[in-house]
């Protein structure tokens, strides 16, 4: 060790700016350790610059701007290398031709590490002194600065290895890209905003002065746009399709032949990718990267979106509604690289930094995988030309607001839980959604099958021990029916105990609710009936009639079996809650039986389920703007034995986009759309789940066979 680097190493504890300055020298040569010396030297293209030639530049920005003018007698390490290693600095003189800098075979790796090792020691002298502010920003630029070479060092690799035959892994550890979901439009008001860096700590020149700009109310999504969604593009034709692109981009398409974002490839095996983990398949969840801006601008057109414009991003970044704001891909805005308000270069040399860049390129936010860490501020504005592929360039799409006062149904919950459903790796949606009018009929004809046996073996169940039912029923109790929809069953329950002073009724449909409690009031005429419109699953409180009544649930139908495990135990807690201290709650359940019954009763041969299924699409059309073609998805029904479920899908016969809310979904041919789960218990499985809810169970009874069972469960 000599002595300049043990005297780094002695005051980088007591000096930030020593510390910062060997941690990011050290990062850069850690980012070379993978690389063989022949990688080091070849450039892939004119944009890309060799390794070597990175190590080196960087270096020549603190000997050129540093140490030359600060550090007394200061000998440059070699007096060529002011030529070769010059960027675009006219103010420094000339220099190398940048497409030729892979041809630079000398100075070898060795003489550029001797060179960085020569650099670093001077600045650890120079770091030793004191030091102006205006020479501590320029450490702090320089520092900056190699970040910058950082970054650009991965991505002239990663371009440099698409390039060879053998497609070689940079790292086969690097990081994948956190997976992204299909985000969400999140508005933001129109008014006054204040963007650009404030002038507090390190910021690059063109990132203030800070301003006042005023925005119109706009939506922004809080992901970035997945390779999934790409494949959908790709998929609706979206590179042949001349009105979604600028006039120049799509010269572009065609010129390039541009079918797919740079490093994708397809093959009999479907769409890989060239990362810095060498070739690998497309993760449809993981943010798409590598495109141009006409690319990003040809998609969001497509998506019936557009790009956000660099002061929405960094208005929505710092009220907080971004995610994926800096770790994954820098991000395409719609506003051309020019100076903010009052903007001013540096003085000197380092006022070519930015300034002179600003025509014809675009601005893009945020930050990427293979930006350094701690580099990105918000205020960070990134530039590249449109057609540049190789950066880390993503999008994140925007939309103007909606015309106030105008109620848009794809912004309803129902939307809201079609299209994140539909976003899932594995389509989903969920089975509450089965009951629109026709899905709802749809239902009492599939009790009507031959096949479906659970409404027949749960009634006829309940007709034999409707007496000891009655017997457990304190006298004066209230009846409090969850999703009760015609109460049919319930009649069974009212006629054998008398004794009951209140039934609430609790559903989502008031029509059906109504209807029941008028002819239940007739036909009983002592009883209270207390209804309740209300998601049975978000009941918190009951109608007063119910007050000072000891409390018996009732929830039969085995509809506790389309419930996750999880929303079943919260239910059960929520009712426990309602129901309070001394309850007792009858819950109907379906036991696991033979796989043959199970799947016959969810895909009875008249077809009934199938169209019970289908059903979903057809309301999905019709009240979400969606285009499923209905006739193309086949109706399955499953017995998945290791989860003790009857599981329901709409498979895709062959492969489509399909239009929903305002979204483009892929579906390949013979994908799933997981619709529904029904899941099936034993004694002790039930059991098991009420106790994890505060019930335990005091009575069980099963019909014969195919069982049904309800389970008396005590408070
Ligand atoms: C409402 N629920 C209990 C029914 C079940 O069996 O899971 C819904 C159903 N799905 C297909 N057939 C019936």
């Amino acid at each position: 060790m000599t002595r300049h680097s043990r005297q780094l190493r002695e005051t980088s504890a007591t000096y930030p700016l020593c510390k910062r300055y060997q941690g990011v020298r050290t990062r850069t040569e850690q980012l070379v350790a993978p690389l063989s010396a022949e990688d080091m030297v070849v450039q892939s293209m004119p944009d890309a610059s060799p390794a070597k030639w990175h190590m080196a530049h960087t270096t020549w920005f603190f000997e050129t701007f540093l140490l030359a003018p600060n550090l007394p007698d200061y000998t440059p390490f070699d007096p060529t290398f002011g030529y070769l290693f010059n960027s675009y600095y006219e103010a420094v003189g000339p220099r190398h031709p940048r497409p030729q800098r892979g041809l630079m075979t000398r100075p070898g790796v060795d003489q550029v590490m001797a060179y960085r090792k020569h650099v670093d020691e001077h600045m650890s002298a120079l770091l030793m002194t004191p030091l102006s502010d205006e020479i501590t920003s320029l450490i702090e630029l320089g520092l900056a600065h190699e970040e910058q070479h950082q970054e650009l060092l991965l991505m002239d690799i990663l371009h440099l290895f698409s390039l060879s035959s053998l497609k070689p892994a940079y790292s086969p550890d690097w990081p994948e890209d956190a997976s992204g979901r299909r985000g969400q439009f999140k508005p933001l008001s129109a008014g006054l905003t204040q963007i650009g860096h404030d002038g507090h700590g390190f910021a690059f020149d063109h990132e203030g002065p800070r301003h006042t700009t005023y925005l119109q109310s706009f939506e922004i999504s809080d992901r970035l746009v997945t390779n999934g969604e790409w494949l959908s593009f790709i998929a609706d034709g979206g590179y042949h399709t001349a009105a979604l692109w600028l006039s120049e981009g799509w010269t572009m398409v065609q010129e390039n032949g541009w079918n797919a974002p740079l490093y994708w490839q397809h093959d009999e095996n479907g769409w890989k990718r060239m990362s810095l983990r060498g070739l690998e398949p497309i993760d449809p969840a993981g943010p798409v990267t590598h495109i141009s801006y006409y690319e990003a601008a040809a998609f969001a057109t497509w998506a019936d979106a557009r790009l956000p414009t660099e002061a929405e991003w960094e208005a929505a970044a710092r009220a907080g509604l971004l995610e994926q704001v800096d770790d994954v891909a820098w991000q395409w805005t719609q506003s051309a690289y020019s100076a903010y308000p009052g903007f001013k270069p540096s003085a000197g040399a380092v006022g070519e930094y930015n300034g002179k860049f600003m025509v014809n390129q675009m601005v893009l936010r945020g930050g990427a995988s293979v930006t350094s860490p701690d580099h990105c501020r918000l205020t960070y504005r990134n530039f590249f030309q449109t057609e540049k592929r190789w950066m880390v360039a993503g999008l994140r799409l925007a939309r103007d607001s909606r015309q106030p006062g105008v109620v848009n149904p794809n912004d309803s919950e129902f939307a809201r839980d079609v299209v994140a459903g539909l976003s899932e790796p594995t389509k989903t949606l969920s089975p509450k959604y089965f009951y629109d009018a026709m899905g709802s009929d749809l239902f009492e004809a599939i009790c009507e099958t031959a096949e479906y046996y659970p409404t027949r073996a749960e009634t006829g169940l309940l007709k034999g021990i409707a007496d000891q039912i009655a017997a457990s029923i304190p006298d004066g109790a209230a009846l409090v029916e969850f999703g009760s929809g015609a109460s049919e069953k319930t009649r069974l329950v009212l006629d054998a105990a008398p004794h009951i002073a209140v039934y609430v009724p609790i559903d989502i449909s008031a029509t059906a609710l109504n209807k029941a409690a008028q002819s239940l009031r007739k036909k009983y005429p002592t009883l209270v009936v207390a209804p309740q419109v209300d998601d049975f699953t978000r009941v918190l409180t009951l109608p007063k009639e119910a007050d000072g009544h000891t409390r018996v649930g009732f929830f039969p139908g085995s509809t506790i079996g389309n419930f996750t495990h999880e929303q079943a135990v919260d239910f059960l807690h929520a009712a426990h809650d309602v129901l309070g201290k001394n309850a007792h709650f009858i819950v109907g359940v379906d036991m696991v039986k033979d796989a043959h019954t199970l799947v016959a009763a969810y895909d009875d041969a008249e077809g009934v389920t199938a169209r019970f299924n289908k059903n979903l699409l057809t309301r999905i059309n019709r009240e979400l703007s969606a285009d499923f073609n209905v006739g193309a998805f086949d109706h399955l029904a499953l017995w998945n034995a290791e989860r003790e479920r009857m599981e329901m899908h709409l498979v895709s016969q062959v492969e489509q986009v399909v239009n929903v809310a305002g979204h483009r979904f892929h579906f390949a041919a013979g994908e799933r759309l997981h619709t529904e789960n029904s899941h099936k218990f034993t004694v002790a499985s039930f059991t098991e789940l009420a106790a994890r809810a505060g019930w335990s169970v005091s009575q069980v009874w099963i019909s014969d066979a195919p069982e049904m069972a309800l389970f008396s469960l005590q408070a």
